[in-house]
């Protein structure tokens, strides 16, 4: 604790544990997603009693939703590590034989981010997900020679927030496939109530849904809110968490009744004032209000193309009706209030 670096690298940790405290271990214990988790049982089931590794499962969706807990969940189900790394960090062909030849029969090989594994490593899991052999060429020019390494029987269970961006021979190598989707109010606060639970909160489930609702339907912002929440209530309420305190925290955070919080509230700005309500290009709009295009597309972008605040057009984004109303502004075009 003495080394100032240290110190900011423990509070990233602390937020970590409890994300990972906060993780659901077993399918029954994942909320929603219902289609999800009963194919998923399924093939686990299947898999369990033939005493084969599981098909390789693909996982997509907007971040927060449940991807790495369902990583999790598979290898905890299936009562088999879980080896975990991210397209990133994959460079070289050698880091993949090198991952692969050391997993134990029938282990979950997680890979995050898999939108990011480099193209050329792409072909590389070709033959090991189809085949689980490696060939590697030993040596260069002429007297280059090829070898294939035999691999462990391995569940490949990869992870994106843009399956958009993988490849089609590398899609279709996963024999299930999933896409999450944002859960209800119910559901989140159904989340928000087992991880007070598990934090030791007081909270009110109509304080709970109160936090659900304008949660984004993301798990991840759910419980990034219960506990801003519980700060407030314990420095300025009564700590318990009730429908008063939650809104009043809300409203201290300057989350509104949407869920919306500044960063969203400027981006719709930007493209109904500066804009004057689109078509703008997304590298634009980024340059705009100073955030990464990445971040507005992965992070921003599918709430406010859910609940119809933009629309995305070959030209660029636009802002609806909703988006300017909601901020107090006269939609382009609108009727004269006398002929609506
Ligand atoms: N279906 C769910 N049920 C309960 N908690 C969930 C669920 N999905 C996500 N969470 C919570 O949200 C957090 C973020 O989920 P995570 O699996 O890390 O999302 P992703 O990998 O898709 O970004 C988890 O730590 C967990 O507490
Ligand atoms: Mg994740």
């Amino acid at each position: 604790m003495s080394d100032p670096i240290r110190i900011h690298d423990a509070s990233a940790t602390v937020e970590e544990e409890i994300e990972t405290t906060l993780r659901p271990r077993r399918l029954d214990e994942f909320v929603g997603q219902e289609a999800v988790r009963e194919q998923l049982g399924v093939a686990l089931d299947a898999a369990k009693g033939r005493g084969e590794a599981m098909d390789h499962v693909l996982l997509a969706g907007p971040p927060g939703l449940g991807k790495t807990s369902l990583a999790t969940i598979i290898a905890e189900e299936l009562g088999v590590p879980l080896v975990t790394t991210a397209g990133p960090a994959l460079e070289r062909k050698g880091d993949i034989a090198a991952l692969l030849t050391a997993l134990e029969e029938g282990a979950v090989f997680f890979v995050d981010e898999l939108h990011r594994l480099p193209r050329a490593l792409e072909e590389a899991f070709y033959p090991a997900m189809e085949d689980f052999q490696l060939p590697m060429t030993l040596g260069q020019g002429p007297g280059a020679s090829v070898i294939t390494i035999d691999l462990p029987k391995f569940t490949l269970v990869g992870a994106t927030t843009r399956s958009g961006l993988l490849s089609t021979p590398l899609r279709d190598r996963f024999g299930i496939q999933f896409r999450l989707d944002p859960y209800t109010p119910d559901e989140l606060a159904q989340i928000v109530e087992r991880s007070a639970g598990i934090l030791g909160i007081e909270i009110e489930h109509s304080g709970a849904y109160a936090i659900a609702s304008r949660s984004r339907g993301t798990p991840r912002v759910a419980n990034r809110l219960l506990k801003r929440v519980r700060d407030w209530a314990q420095v300025r309420g009564t700590g318990i968490i009730d429908d008063a305190a939650s809104d009043a925290a809300l409203r201290h955070l300057e989350i509104d009744d949407e869920g919306l919080d500044r960063l969203d509230r400027e981006l719709l700005r930007t493209i109904c004032e500066l804009f004057a309500g689109g078509p703008v290009g997304l590298s634009t709009l980024a340059a705009a209000i100073g955030e990464e295009a990445d971040t507005l597309e992965d992070v921003y972008e599918p709430y406010l193309l859910q609940r119809g605040f933009i629309q995305r057009t070959p030209r660029g984004r636009i802002a609806s009706p909703r988006a300017f109303r909601h901020l107090g502004l006269a939609p382009p075009g609108d009727a004269p209030e006398l002929f609506t």
